[in-house]
């Protein structure tokens, strides 16, 4: 068997892509958070009652801005939450604007943990997730922690199951990611100027 060399790992592909997003300005963050809300805003219909969202860190789509029109319109928020016992599993929690947060132990900001604020994953409609890397065919890159796919894991035994959707700057698009067994795909992905349904 020959070993190609030439092709980055996903390590290698983690650090590019990261540092590509990291050096997007703040003026094109901006920009960026305005279209990807406009964008989901589109997608959104009247059975829309619940989504997933995230607080951006390290040069992630920002997302606020889309979270705070869902919820003007009536769509709850939910944000995760890391798991307290069940290793590198996420949580998701009911989010407003008065809800209680503290930071994580990645430094990332998260609801206080709330048992009575869970909300069960099919009770979600849209679970918006955080890229690093992407491809056309919906293979998601993320930050290396699994956290996502162990998480999704079971998802397609659930009888109602929300749209995986994957949030990226258009630089995040690379022409083929490798891609792992335990690799949840997505079913949209949304950039500023692009929705990709698969
Ligand atoms: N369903 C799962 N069960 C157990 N371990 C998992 C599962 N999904 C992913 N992992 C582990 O998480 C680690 C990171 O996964 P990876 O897909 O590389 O990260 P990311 O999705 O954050 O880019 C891998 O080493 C993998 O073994
Ligand atoms: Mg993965």
């Amino acid at each position: 068997m020959t070993i190609r060399t030439d092709l980055p790992s996903r390590q290698q592909l983690r650090n590019m892509l990261r540092e590509r997003r990291r050096a997007l300005s703040a003026a094109a963050q901006q920009q960026a958070a305005e279209a990807v809300c406009q964008q989901l805003l589109s997608t959104l219909t009247k059975q829309t009652r619940l989504i997933a969202g995230y607080l951006a860190n390290d040069g992630e789509v920002i997302l606020n801005p889309t979270l705070s029109a869902c919820q003007q319109r009536g769509v709850a928020v939910s944000l995760p939450v890391l798991h307290p016992f069940s290793g590198k599993h996420l949580l998701f929690q009911h989010y407003t604007p008065q809800t209680p947060m503290t930071h994580n132990r990645f430094g990332i900001s998260e609801p206080e943990l709330n048992s009575t604020q869970i909300h069960l994953l099919n009770h979600h409609d849209m679970l918006l997730m955080p890229l690093v890397g992407f491809d056309a065919n919906g293979n998601r890159l993320g930050m290396g922690g699994g956290f996502y796919d162990r998480t999704l894991a079971h998802l397609h035994h659930l009888s109602k199951r929300p749209l995986l959707v994957g949030l990226a700057h258009d630089c995040q698009q690379v022409d083929a990611l490798p891609v792992e067994a335990w690799d949840i795909p997505l079913d949209c992905i949304v950039t500023p100027t692009q929705i990709i349904n698969l």
